[in-house]
């Protein structure tokens, strides 16, 4: 193991944002909001600086990042756009939604970005936090979310502190991220494919195409090594086992409660309903309940509508309860 660095939390002014993108420059590691979860930022033409980012992370090789960049003109350097590519970003960017397009090998990107694969998966962030880091620094930086691999994702940085605190050199506070749940992940080869469900709901994507999307890793991936996290079962994991769509917790259950009924549960959701409220409150709330929880206490969390905000929740609650490996 390295030797333990001291990681500064930097705030989120142009003074602290440009020494921010000084660390990237330099190729450092740097954690920094957006508005779906905190980013693990690092310079993604960098081979040294990206490898830094699978150490600190002990994340398999063989996962691709998410390169973020400032606007579509800058993405378009690194992929291919075709009509439906270009149609998705006019609608959705800035915003949480990737898109899974042809690499632009000639562009300089690491391979360790794209794990030898011939797509990038791009995202244009709308935080103004990261939009400010992306302007100052001007280049893609590759960005999984900022936690140790199979952890529960930051949503804030005192998160990110716990999780990295001594691997990174800097986290840039931003309060806590608005959406709360990581992008959709589209892919474009072949019909559009839902990769992973997230903060931009499905139905909307459909309504921009026109047509209903294509679910779930593709059908040659099965067996193959994981490209979509999808396919890697046990994932977002607190320490607690979880039990899921609960609406009669038992005595020795810690409740996270969802809806009208719920009222009961020391933590909810959104006592209402609302899933972009929920979503917001996600990871926060299984932070909250792994650290409240007794040892050996189970987290039951109650039952959720998949629909809309609700697909992308109730995915990583599966992977939550998910068997670990
Ligand atoms: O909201 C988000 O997307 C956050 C913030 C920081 O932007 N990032 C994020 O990154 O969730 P990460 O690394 O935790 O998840 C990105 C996923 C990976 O699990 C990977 O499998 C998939 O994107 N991915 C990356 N490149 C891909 C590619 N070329 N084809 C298919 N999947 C890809
Ligand atoms: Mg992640």
């Amino acid at each position: 193991p390295q030797p333990a660095i001291s990681t500064e939390t930097l705030p989120a002014t142009p003074e602290g944002l440009a020494q921010a993108a000084a660390v990237l420059c330099a190729g450092g590691l740097v954690a920094f909001p957006t508005e779906t979860v905190y980013g693990l930022g690092a310079d993604a033409c960098n081979d040294r600086a990206v490898a830094r980012i699978f150490e600190a992370k002990g994340r398999p090789r063989f996962n691709p990042l998410i390169i973020h960049l400032a606007d579509i003109a800058a993405a378009r350097r690194f992929a291919v756009f075709d009509d439906r590519a270009e149609r998705l970003a006019d609608a959705f960017w800035p915003g949480p939604l990737t898109l899974v397009l042809p690499l632009k090998p000639e562009a300089g990107l690491s391979p360790l970005v794209t794990a030898g694969l011939d797509t990038v998966a791009i995202r244009v962030p709308e935080h103004p936090v990261a939009r400010a880091l992306l302007a100052a620094f001007g280049g893609p930086v590759a960005a999984p979310s900022a936690n140790p691999s199979g952890r529960i994702s930051p949503t804030r940085a005192s998160h990110v502190l716990d999780g990295l605190s001594g691997r990174i050199e800097a986290v840039v506070d931003g309060g806590d991220c608005p959406v709360g749940v990581e992008s959709t992940i589209l892919g474009l080869q072949g019909g559009a494919r839902l990769l992973r469900p997230g903060g931009l709901p499905a139905e909307a994507i459909e309504a921009c195409l026109g047509a209903p999307l294509e679910m779930g890793p593709p059908p040659e991936a099965v067996g193959e090594s994981p490209i979509a996290p999808g396919q890697l079962a046990s994932h977002y994991a607190p320490g607690a086992p979880v039990r899921l769509e609960v609406s009669d917790p038992t005595p020795a259950e810690f409740w996270i409660g969802f809806g009208p009924g719920t009222e009961a549960a020391p933590l909810n959701l959104s006592p209402t309903g609302d899933l972009v409220e929920a979503a917001a409150n996600l990871f926060q709330m299984l932070h909250e309940a792994d650290a409240s929880a007794a040892p050996g206490q189970a987290i039951a969390v109650a039952p959720i509508p998949d629909h809309g905000l609700g697909r992308a929740i109730n995915d990583r609650l599966r992977r939550a309860a998910a068997p670990r490996s």
